[in-house]
């Protein structure tokens, strides 16, 4: 395995020996002596390590810990000692960074530069979530946010407008599904790794050896979007930053849920079928999927089937998927009815859901004629709140509706308490949630954030 990128504007090729579970962020450290990039959490959370990565659809802010290096193939990275020109001159971002006072201890500083050159190149203006996965300790995020406002109008250097290097391809990068499934046929116990979201943690927090694994980053067919007119076809290695757009003007909801979705590193990284596929009981997308009736397509070698995604979560830890079967792809409709998706969560930005609840009723002739309300967090999969649907449906949608429903919630969940929330808690949201589905299905906004005194 040669695995070639450029870092910096150089070329690198890296010997076969490199291990493909090394992360970009030790490669950086230990091997390039390139320590600008600093490691904080090495999970994910901290942004201390963000860095640019650039392909063919432009620059990415992603976090060097959990990048495995195969995963740069093909690309280009530029860490914080690569954002000033070659003779020494500051990025504009970096002399606004001055100007403003945006670093104190400079810990959190060359991720926040990494993640504001992103974000100029792009030409994106919501700071707000770009930067929501940088976190900064003392400077706070005033001075940070006027920098990243005063150079909006700015050029992008020459220096920043990156290419990518020419490569050949490499076994465990498969361009191709059917080199996938023909890799994972024959190698069932092996691990794919799709955005590494989840596996760079196994690699970086549980210290797992991952001695066969299969990166699908490079596989261009699973990264398709297609509208089929009443259905989105999804390919599985779709990243949240790639659906977000699609999903805004169809499912509004749904987009802002995903808006919310961990940070701008993670969502440029994970996938949709990494998702699905880990099976998590607190994961986004499936409750909005399920919802919606969305189709997984699965696959194993030639042999594909597809099945409603409620049925692909059998039990916790348990999901309808045979060694060497993948999932290729998730058919969404487009279904004219009303998608909410509320997510709970301590943290309004990057964290992951305590409740999500998404709610989908179709109305015919005045009273509910269709019920699919899911939710994640309130049981060891993702689950269809069967007895509230049932409660609901061939009756009119009002208050007397609610109350019709409220014992029903605890025949369909028995939630746990654990650190985000206590199975009360977990209840009491899910009957508050449907409540908001009813107040603003009559235009009354209850949306906290909106609310002024
Ligand atoms: P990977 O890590 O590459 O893989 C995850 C699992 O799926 C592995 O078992 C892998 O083998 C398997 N897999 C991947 N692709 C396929 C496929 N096509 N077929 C079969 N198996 C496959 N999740 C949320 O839902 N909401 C959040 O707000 C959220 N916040 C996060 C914040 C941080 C800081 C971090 C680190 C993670 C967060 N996550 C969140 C979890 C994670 O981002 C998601 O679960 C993500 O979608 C996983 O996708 P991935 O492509 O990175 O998967
Ligand atoms: Fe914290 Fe990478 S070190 S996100
Ligand atoms: Fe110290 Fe941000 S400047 S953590």
């Amino acid at each position: 395995m040669t695995i070639s990128f450029h870092l910096n504007g150089d070329r690198v090729d890296l010997s076969p020996e490199v291990a493909p579970t090394t992360t970009l962020l030790q490669y950086l450290r230990e091997t390039a002596g390139l320590t600008g990039t600093k490691e904080g959490c090495n999970e994910g959370d901290c942004g201390a390590c963000t860095v640019m990565v650039t392909d063919a659809n432009g620059p990415r802010a992603l976090n060097a810990c959990i990048l495995f290096l195969p995963q740069l193939h093909g690309k280009s990275v530029r860490t914080v000692e690569g954002m000033s020109s070659p003779e020494g001159e500051m990025h504009p971002v970096q002399q606004a960074m001055v100007a403003e006072h945006g670093s104190q201890c400079g810990f959190c500083t060359p991720g926040f530069i990494a993640s504001m050159v992103t974000g100029h190149a792009r030409g994106e203006t919501n700071h707000d979530d770009i930067l929501a996965g940088n976190l900064c300790r003392c400077t706070g995020y005033a001075p940070i946010v006027r920098a990243a406002k005063a150079v909006e109008d700015a050029e992008v250097p020459d220096w920043i407008r990156d290419s990518v290097p020419q490569v050949e391809a490499v076994a465990i990068a498969p361009e191709t599904s059917d080199e996938l499934a023909a890799w994972y046929d024959a190698h069932p116990e092996g691990t794919l790794i799709a955005g590494a979201t989840d596996v760079g943690l196994w690699v970086t927090k549980q210290l797992r050896d991952l001695p066969e694994v299969a990166f699908l980053n490079r596989c261009a067919d699973l990264k398709q979007i297609e509208d089929q007119g009443d259905t989105l076809h999804v390919g599985a290695a779709v990243t949240m930053a790639e659906l977000l757009p699609v999903l805004a003007p169809i499912y509004p909801g749904y987009a802002e849920m995903v808006r919310r979705y961990a940070s701008e590193q993670i969502r440029q990284a994970a996938t949709i079928g990494g998702n699905i596929a880990n099976g998590s009981p607190i994961g986004d997308n499936p409750p909005a999927l399920i919802a919606l009736g969305a189709t997984l397509h699965l696959r194993k070698g030639d042999t594909r089937r597809d099945l409603p995604l409620e049925n692909f979560f059998i039990d916790y830890g348990k999901q309808d998927r045979a060694p060497g079967e993948f999932v290729e792809a998730v058919t969404i409709p487009k279904r004219a009815d009303r998608l909410a998706c509320y997510k709970l969560s301590k943290r309004f930005d990057q964290d992951i859901s305590a409740v999500l609840g998404c709610f989908n009723l179709t109305m015919a002739d005045g009273v509910v004629a269709e019920a699919r309300i899911a939710f994640g967090g309130m049981a060891g999969i993702p689950k269809r709140a069967a007895h509230v649907e049932a409660a609901l449906i061939g009756q009119p949608f009002d208050e007397a509706a609610l109350e019709r429903a409220a014992p029903e919630w605890a025949k369909d969940f028995s939630p746990m308490s654990d650190m985000r929330a206590s199975a009360d808690y977990r209840l009491a949201s899910a009957r508050n949630m449907l409540r908001r589905y009813w107040l603003e299905g009559q235009g009354t906004s209850v949306n906290v954030r909106e609310v002024r005194a």
